[in-house]
């Protein structure tokens, strides 16, 4: 039996984007205790997206996550980074078994292009940006992790679209850095009298409801990828500094 999807046929789309999912709020211990809707958006939702595309003969680029490895033995600090063909070993938050489950069922699908985010930081004072929350956090952890630079990124992601990629990508810029040198970029760039306190994984932990993973990507595949577009990718500390001089500049016209 076949089934026309009666949104994608209407728009008749050439490609579609999926930034939806469900990452919780205030953060991702809402879906420990919201099981069912977090299902919902992370895999069933995106599944069903990803299918109706693939019966319309449309390309969809679905923004995943990252939130699906922790360090080990074999990827310790400083180490080699995970690549797209290692397999995820972080699901002891619910949130991150669903990214764990849809990005395995939606993989499977060739019209997908899957971009693996990890701590997304964009160049603006949202409230839900990172740099906003990291800001106002009393003690903050301080451990080297990936993360998207998303202003230096989305070009990116635009070019792979446009271009009809497909398969799994770390979306992180190249290069690790810890949270203690986002803090420092941030006071030089935009609050000079930010000031912060570290505490332990450990301590963390006791502050949490689920787990939370560390973790840094190789980038070797997008960086790649991009450079036959001609697209170079700036590390995540340029593209901090690139992203927070403009929020700082903004600021200082206000
Ligand atoms: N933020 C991060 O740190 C981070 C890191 C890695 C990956 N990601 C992933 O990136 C994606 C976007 O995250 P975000 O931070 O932008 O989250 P967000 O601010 O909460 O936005 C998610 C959006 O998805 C929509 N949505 C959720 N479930 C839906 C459903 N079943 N049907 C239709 N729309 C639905 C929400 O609509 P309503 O507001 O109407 O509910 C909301 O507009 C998510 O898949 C998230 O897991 C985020």
């Amino acid at each position: 039996m076949s089934h026309q999807p009666s949104e994608i046929t209407r728009v008749n789309p050439t490609h579609v984007i999926n930034t939806a999912g469900a990452r919780g709020d205030p953060n991702v211990d809402w879906c420990e205790t919201h099981k069912q809707e977090t299902i919902r958006s992370n895999i069933i939702g995106a599944a069903n997206l990803v299918d109706c595309c693939f019966l319309k003969n449309v390309h969809i680029t679905h923004f995943g996550s990252g939130c699906i490895y922790d360090y080990d033995e074999w990827h310790p600090w400083g180490g080699p980074g995970y690549t797209e063909e290692d397999e995820p070993n972080f699901t002891k938050s619910f949130y991150s078994y669903t990214k764990v489950v849809s990005e395995k069922i939606i993989k499977e699908y060739p019209n997908v292009l899957i971009l693996r985010l990890r701590n997304p930081i964009a160049a603006d004072l949202h409230p839900k940006n990172m740099i906003v929350k990291l800001s106002q956090y009393q003690r903050i952890v301080n451990v080297p992790n990936s993360g998207s630079i998303l202003p230096s990124l989305l070009p990116g992601a635009l070019l792979l679209a446009e271009n009809k990629e497909t398969g799994v990508y770390n979306f992180v810029n190249p290069g690790a850095f810890t949270h203690n040198e986002i803090m420092e970029l941030l006071k030089k760039h935009i609050w000079p009298s930010l000031s912060w306190s570290n505490f332990s994984e450990q301590e963390q932990r006791k502050a949490l409801q689920a787990p939370r993973c560390n973790l840094e990507f190789d980038v070797t595949k997008l960086k790649q990828k991009l450079k036959q577009y001609g697209y170079e990718l700036p590390s995540t500390i340029e593209a901090m500094e690139d992203a927070f001089e403009r929020i700082g500049q903004l600021q200082s016209r206000k």
